[in-house]
């Protein structure tokens, strides 16, 4: 009897403590105002990157009183990083950040946590877009200034080139090193050879060099993949009396004693390339997220800087400047494509809304899609002295002249919805757009998926849009890149169509002129030309969306109300309404805030399951 009264006892007192720790927490924060619990799951605490990324967050965090952050440590075991997810979603938090261990595949774990609660994923990109958005740094980019660096190090000559690179499993690492390949295979004499150091510290990679004695009598510059290799690199090449001889570049660029601008500036290397780990930025579109907010992209790829010693201070000026307060009315030069399809009006319509929003002055110039007239608009932009230009370029090429004028004049340069080619990394500021290798990869995606070729050859006719535009060259290699492994299916035609609903009607006028219709499958760059070839196709007797299946690119209202019906199967979304996030990086350049490079947006695939439901709530 005793010991069953004990039990009782104790199971008592384990239920009150448990009540108490949840109403307690609840009871206590409630009270003092915190409204959203962000997780933060850290692969390990030993990169200093990483303590770097939960310093950034929990300095940014504790500007707002409404949140409260947990950080765990996975101390770079992926079985025990999924273990503090399942720890911090049963605590009830709101919201994850996560920066995933390179070691190990965390796709389907943050996939199932996002399918329940907003997931940020930093630095380390994870497969697909199971996740609310990405913050991370173009690690190719870093791998290319490096290179530059090193290059500009050895004067253009010939040289030898030691690669000091980390886990070859990182996709940091593998990134880096094509980066870095893409410049140095422009120069045949300068010579390279890659050494894994595991795990990417000072001490192994002091230790490691130590071991290379006679190998580094011919080394001329090492590239080491983070700051502390380049120190332990550093440390190892005094041991041999070599430090003066072989120039060291390093990347990650951190203020801070022994840190890689403390380096450049004591002399022991010569330049590091940065990494911006996106602490801060983490924790301000968690709050956009958590609030609903309109504008928060997929992807936001950080800007990096090559740092030496002649721009180490102002470097370091910029890291802990102020942000200005923007009183006065910001001048904004848009060169707009021109009126070419519903996508295009609903951009404009985007674009000048949020003008009027953010306060800011637009000088609207539309391009009727011809270059030259973008680039006569930018340059009265110029002599107008304008405080931003910003255009959406009707093609890749060609840019690189008038984009330096604008530089000359200080003027910076954002590309909104479509990108450049340029040979120069600084002649454009910021990339606000969609990721359109990924929405060709979609349609071709979607079409395996909804249209199985079981085992006979299926026929895809492709209209694609205006001759080398971003939106064309990107759509139509992605949906190779799909199709390529799936060899049932073969484009047998492929023509321009421009983007427009005649362009689209043509094309198929033109095929069935030349041609008997055998086609089971048709790929569109864009929903206008889908619409116009719909319209051909009946005026042929056949059956849109169902003799043929029909896929297209934006999910504009017009595709949804074909797909409903039932003359459009799918329509890959193409997000048009950049307006508020372009506006809002505008205000952040002048106010002095340092821009991503590239701010992707959040886009979905639409069939004919889903499009009664979406023409009810559609924006565009
Ligand atoms: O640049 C985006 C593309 O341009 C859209 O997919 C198309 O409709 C527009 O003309």
């Amino acid at each position: 009897m005793r010991k069953k009264s004990a039990a009782l006892v104790i199971l008592i007192i384990i239920i009150l403590l448990l009540g108490w720790s949840i109403y307690g927490y609840g009871v206590s924060d409630h009270e003092s105002g915190v409204q959203y619990v962000i997780g933060v799951s850290q692969a390990n605490m030993r990169e200093t990157w990483r303590i770097e990324l939960i310093n950034q967050i929990v300095e940014e965090a504790e500007k707002y009183e409404n949140i409260r952050i947990i950080t765990t440590d996975a101390t770079s075991d992926a079985d025990k990083q999924a273990q503090d997810v399942k720890r911090l979603r049963e605590f009830g938090i709101d919201l994850l950040i996560i920066s995933p261990s390179d070691t190990s595949d965390m796709t389907q774990m943050i996939s199932d946590v996002y399918h329940e609660i907003p997931v940020i994923v930093m630095d380390r990109a994870i497969e697909g877009f199971d996740y609310s958005l990405f913050i991370g740094p173009d690690n190719a980019l870093i791998g290319r200034q490096a290179a530059k660096s090193i290059v500009e190090l050895l004067k253009g000559e010939k040289g030898e080139v030691l690669e000091l690179y980390g886990d070859k499993m990182s996709r940091q690492s593998q990134e880096r090193s094509k980066g870095f390949e893409t410049i140095m295979v422009d120069y045949p004499e300068i010579r390279k050879q890659v050494f894994h150091i595991e795990n990417a510290t000072r001490d192994q990679a002091y230790d490691s060099l130590c071991l290379m004695k006679e190998e580094l009598q011919k080394v001329d510059a090492i590239f080491a993949y983070n700051d502390y290799m380049a120190l332990g690199a550093y440390e190892a090449l005094k041991e041999m009396g070599l430090e003066n001889k072989v120039k060291i570049v390093g990347s990650d660029g951190y203020a801070g004693k022994n840190e890689g601008i403390d380096l450049v500036k004591q002399g022991k290397i010569e330049a590091t390339i940065s990494c911006p780990t996106g602490g801060r930025e983490a924790v301000q579109y968690a709050l956009n997220i958590l609030n609903e907010e309109s504008g928060v992209p997929k992807q936001v790829i950080l800007r990096s800087h090559t740092i030496a010693k002649e721009n180490a201070d102002d470097y370091l000026a910029e890291l802990n400047k102020e942000y200005k307060d923007i009183k006065e009315t910001i001048t904004v030069g848009y060169s707009q494509v021109g009126q070419e399809s519903k996508w295009r009006l609903a951009n404009t319509q985007s674009i000048l809304a949020a003008a009027k929003e953010f306060n800011v002055e637009l000088l609207f110039d539309d391009a009727d899609q011809s270059q030259e007239r973008q680039i006569a608009a930018v340059r009265e932009f110029i002599e107008k002295q304008v405080d931003v230009i910003v255009i959406s370029p009707v093609v890749e090429k060609g840019w690189d002249e008038v984009l330096r004028e604008a530089k000359e004049a200080g003027i910076p340069v954002v590309l909104s919805d479509r990108k450049i080619e340029s040979s120069e990394d600084d002649l454009v500021t910021t990339y606000i757009g969609a990721d359109f290798l990924e929405e060709g990869r979609r349609a071709m995606r979607w079409i395996v998926k909804n249209v199985p070729a079981d085992q006979e050859q299926k026929k895809i006719l492709e209209i694609q849009g205006n001759e080398e535009a971003s939106p064309t060259e990107g759509r139509k290699t992605g949906f190779r890149d799909i199709l390529e492994e799936n060899p049932l299916y073969q484009i047998v035609y492929s023509a321009y169509g421009d983007y427009t609903y005649e362009g689209g009607r043509s094309v198929i006028e033109r095929y069935l002129k030349e041609h008997d219709w055998d086609i089971d499958i048709i790929f569109c760059h864009n929903d206008d030309m889908a619409l116009g070839a719909i319209e051909e196709l009946e005026r042929f007797g056949i059956e849109p969306g169902v003799n043929v299946k029909i896929v297209s690119v934006d999910a504009t209202m017009e595709a949804f109300k074909a797909m409903a019906a039932g003359k459009l199967n799918c329509s890959v979304e193409c997000n048009p309404l950049l307006g508020p996030p372009l506006m809002k990086a505008i205000k952040d350049l002048m106010s002095g805030k340092e821009m991503p490079l590239r701010i992707i947006t959040e886009e979905k695939v639409y069939d004919q399951t889903t499009a009664e439901d979406e023409i009810r709530v559609r924006k565009y």
